[in-house]
């Protein structure tokens, strides 16, 4: 059976699995970071509660609080009904079962909805979406994207898409990280070999790392990309 858990418009991470998908450390954390099609993620509001620096941008951010709130709550029991149809595929130990993850979400999109109005007004919650993102060369030191920029149902062009786009996120950003590798059917993506040859040949630096996060199974690592010219390694 084709497993399309991703084929979901929003997830909802939090900060503490941001730090373990994309191996964040306090160095990291302390750096101004564009989270890339946030959508109702908390890393944002967790990230400003603690003073630090993060931009949020998705293409749904021209939308109220009370609009995403019902389109949150719809995509929420679609993607929970498609993992519960597929949970072999994930690892139950972080989060134990579906219920929690349900939990966890509700938690993350309480903690961004209560925090979205304010957060546009201060320029934290921008529309923006790849693979034109309008923000200035290098305005970023960190660029994060999970759960977007591998799944197909996203973009079906996918091969132009996701150069362009990564492309893109190099230009706002020192440093590019995204997570996870895994494609719509949650097999790694045949489009990481293509990618890499696409940037190491525009003399970006490129590395796959594992990291500690694994619900998806086999979705435990991220690709980190970096301008040669830049002091990141
Ligand atoms: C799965 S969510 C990302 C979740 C978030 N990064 C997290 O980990 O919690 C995918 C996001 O991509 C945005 N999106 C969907 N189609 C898009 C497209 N064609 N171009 C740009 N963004 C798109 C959606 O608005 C949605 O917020």
């Amino acid at each position: 059976m084709e497993t399309r858990v991703e084929s979901i418009m929003l997830w909802g991470h939090s900060l503490d699995e941001y730090i373990q998908m994309f191996d964040l450390t306090e160095a990291d954390l302390s750096k101004s970071i564009l989270d890339c099609t946030a959508a109702a993620g908390s890393f944002n509001t967790e990230m400003t509660k603690k003073g630090h620096n993060v931009i949020s941008c998705d293409g749904m951010y021209d939308r109220s609080a009370d609009d995403l709130r019902s389109e949150l709550t719809q995509a929420h029991h679609k993607l929970l009904a498609e993992i519960k149809d597929n949970e072999h595929k994930f690892r139950w130990q972080r989060v134990q079962s579906p219920e929690a993850l349900a939990k966890a979400w509700e938690q993350s999109a309480d903690q961004f909805l209560a925090d979205y109005e304010a957060g546009r007004k201060e320029g934290r919650y921008v529309q923006a979406k790849p693979p034109q993102l309008g923000f200035k060369d290098h305005q970023f030191d960190l660029a994060l994207c999970s759960h977007f920029l591998f799944n197909k149902y996203f973009h079906k062009d996918i091969d132009q898409f996701l150069f362009d786009a990564v492309v893109e996120l190099c230009r706002v950003a020192h440093e590019v990280r995204i997570f996870p590798l895994l494609d719509v059917k949650g097999e790694i993506s045949k489009m990481i070999g293509p990618l890499m040859l696409h940037l190491q040949q525009n003399d970006y630096g490129v590395e796959i790392r594992e990291v500690k996060y694994e619900f998806q199974k086999g979705g435990n690592a991220m690709m980190r990309v970096w301008a040669n010219t830049c002091d990141v390694k």
